[in-house]
């Protein structure tokens, strides 16, 4: 949540600051604003509410200067506004800030830092928490500390996850950089004769790909030619960047209208890439080179938790699914911002499985590190982001390769990481004698059809605009599945109301009767997720209930089932899929439609209201 920029260099860096806020626009969008310092420490600051184009127009009336920090914020204390946007300056004004996390005991803070405020006649500029980040850096500058000795006595009293870029006016080149917890990351990028910083790579793509990915704890003294990092426990250190493999082409939106399309369009490629030499056919293995957990503890598990948060818990739900029919051992699936919270029974024959897209989402993390503290149990994560928190902390990483993913919807890291817990299922089962290799090799064969399932249920675009255009003003709808279906009725729930600001609920279809059945009339949508499959005769026993309440029933089924088509008002046809496959042919029909949704209702697709792509804050 929230992006933090720096540019320090021979450029103009309000420019550079601008168009590294616009890749990092997908992690907050509530109010942004830039710093710049010239040569001569004379500084300006300029901050707006509302997206990043309503600074734009500001910036072009800016002071130069080549040194300067950004923020696009995500409002977590104190409303979007023009004053809690940042930077935020001490009340002194000479040591400016701008933070991604939280300051946990910001209040004790202001309390102790008040009486100095009163006596001086100077009050908070701001509602956040960040502004006491500024004026305890002041107070120590005040004692007579240098820049770098504040930052970090600051940086000790904060309390709670925190990465923080700073610049102050006696040293006009040179940014500051910090990190503390897992707030989402900081990496400076190396120019020539100029550095960049930014809370994650996209950022410094268009300028560079030599980077260093500031560690937990670690304070970065930032020159244009020079970066040094004082580590935790004082110690001082030049580090050596290292080299990213990232098309900066992956970026762009190219001809698709928004993200989420393109990304939705990407699925096939990407699920290619993620199962790339990973499902072996001759001989049969699955995740041949990735899992560094000896087979011994791959054959001595008794049991898998697959935990993660909104479109990544759904992926975990269908994970479950796969490993107790293809692995055949005990699984379940939890939240991971529940999970430590209850008193969960682990012991070290349960294997933990996180699935984290950013592998920075802090409910997850802070699962993690809770099974790490209190069980000891095996980890592996699967992400898309390699060198994330979450790969630092599991024992080890599946990296799911789908390029960067911009939408603030997931769509195409949802199938990438399908396709990974489908081959750990795989790998679980036939390194504990339970899946032959005879059945993994049909398993992966059964795999190796997914992206073209994915291609044709993305064939069904133009079918979801007209479902969308007939039921673009429902204000509510209803997504019935069951089996394996039913964790993708609660992600085409998640994604309606996410981007479609529609409410809409995801039930297993037998649940129905128990409940939501009083809500259904004429004017109350009902969508059945309803491939046929071992549970097709009772799902659609569920839709003529629904029918017999005369409520509409757009139904998602095999193409060619004229029987199901017959039986309902809307028919969306998808390829017939294995039935443990069904969830590759049906996702893209989902997101199309809650797409084509917020299409028809005019809404701001990929920067959706109140939410952003990362969560990094509890
Ligand atoms: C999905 O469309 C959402 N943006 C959100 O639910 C997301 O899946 C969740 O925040 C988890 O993110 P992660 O996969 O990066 O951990």
């Amino acid at each position: 949540m929230c992006g933090i920029v720096g540019y320090v260099g021979h450029q103009a860096a309000g420019p550079i600051l601008l168009e590294g806020l616009q890749r990092l626009e997908y992690r907050g969008y509530d109010s942004s604003g830039i710093a710049v310092l010239d040569h001569d420490g004379a500084l300006s600051v300029m901050k707006r509410e509302g997206k990043l184009r309503d600074l734009q127009a500001a910036i072009e009336r800016m002071p130069g200067g080549a040194t300067g920090i950004g923020h696009t914020r995500w409002a977590t204390h104190g409303q979007p506004s023009d004053r809690n946007a940042h930077p935020h300056a001490s009340s002194s004004g000479d040591v400016i800030v701008v933070q991604n996390g939280i300051v946990e005991n910001y209040r004790e803070l202001k309390a102790e830092l008040q009486e100095r405020l009163d006596a001086e006649g100077r009050s908070w500029q701001s509602d956040t928490d960040t502004e006491v980040i500024p004026e305890l850096i002041s107070r120590e500058l005040a004692a007579g500390k240098s820049f770098g000795d504040a930052l970090a006595s600051a940086i000790g009293r904060l309390r709670g996850a925190n990465a923080i870029a700073a610049v102050h006016r006696g040293s006009p080149n040179r940014i500051y950089a910090a990190r503390k917890g897992s707030a989402g990351g900081i990496v400076i990028g190396y120019g020539d004769g100029e550095m960049f910083v930014a809370s994650d790579l996209p950022a410094l793509l268009p300028h560079t790909t030599s980077v260093y990915h500031l560690e937990d704890g670690e304070i970065a003294a930032i020159d244009p030619e020079s970066v040094t990092i004082r580590g935790q426990g004082g110690t001082q250190f030049q580090p050596e960047p290292t080299q990213v493999d990232l098309d900066p082409v992956a970026i762009a939106r190219g001809p698709f209208r928004h993200f989420m399309l393109k990304e939705i369009h990407e699925q096939p490629r990407a699920l290619s890439d993620t199962i790339r030499g990973r499902a072996r056919l001759e001989p049969a293995s699955a995740l041949p080179d990735d899992l560094d957990l000896p087979t011994e503890t791959l054959a001595s598990i008794e049991r898998v938790l697959v935990i993660g948060m909104g479109t990544s818990l759904h992926a975990a739900m269908i994970g479950r699914w796969w490993i107790e029919q293809i692995a055949g051992i005990p699984a379940d699936f939890d939240n991971a911002s529940e999970f430590r919270f209850r008193a969960p029974l682990l012991g070290p024959s349960t294997l933990v499985v996180a699935v984290t897209q950013s592998g920075e989402t802090i409910d997850t993390l802070g699962a993690m590190n809770h099974v790490r503290d209190r069980w000891g149990a095996p980890q592996v994560v699967i992400t898309n982001v390699d060198g994330s928190e979450a790969t630092r902390q599991a024992d080890t990483s599946i990296i799911i390769r789908c390029g960067p993913e911009v939408g603030v919807a997931s769509t195409k890291t949802f199938v990438g990481s399908l396709a990974a817990l489908y081959l750990l299922a795989c790998r679980i089962g036939h390194a504990q004698g339970r899946l032959s290799t005879e059945a993994l090799s049909k398993r992966l064969e059964q795999l190796l059809t997914a992206p073209s399932l994915l291609e044709r249920g993305i064939g069904q675009a133009a079918r979801c605009a007209q479902i969308a255009q007939l039921f673009g003003a429902a204000s509510n709808f209803l997504v019935l599945g069951r089996g394996i279906e039913y964790p993708l009725a609660m992600e085409a729930a998640l994604k309606c109301k996410e981007i479609s600001y529609v409410h809409a609920e995801g039930y297993a279809a037998g649940e129905m009767k128990h409940g939501p059945i009083a809500l259904l009339d004429q004017g109350f949508p009902v969508i059945a997720l309803a491939p046929r499959g071992p549970l097709f005769d009772k799902m659609t026993s569920t839709i003529q209930q629904v029918r017999a309440r005369r409520a509409p029933v757009i139904a998602v089924g095999d193409e060619g089932d004229a029987e199901l088509a017959e039986l309902v008002d809307h028919f969306i046809a998808v390829p017939p899929a294995p039935p443990l496959l069904t969830p590759f042919s049906l996702t893209p029909v989902v997101q199309l439609l809650a797409y084509q949704l917020a299409l028809t209702r005019g809404l701001d697709i990929d920067q959706p209201r109140n939410l952003a792509k990362t969560v990094t804050v509890e």
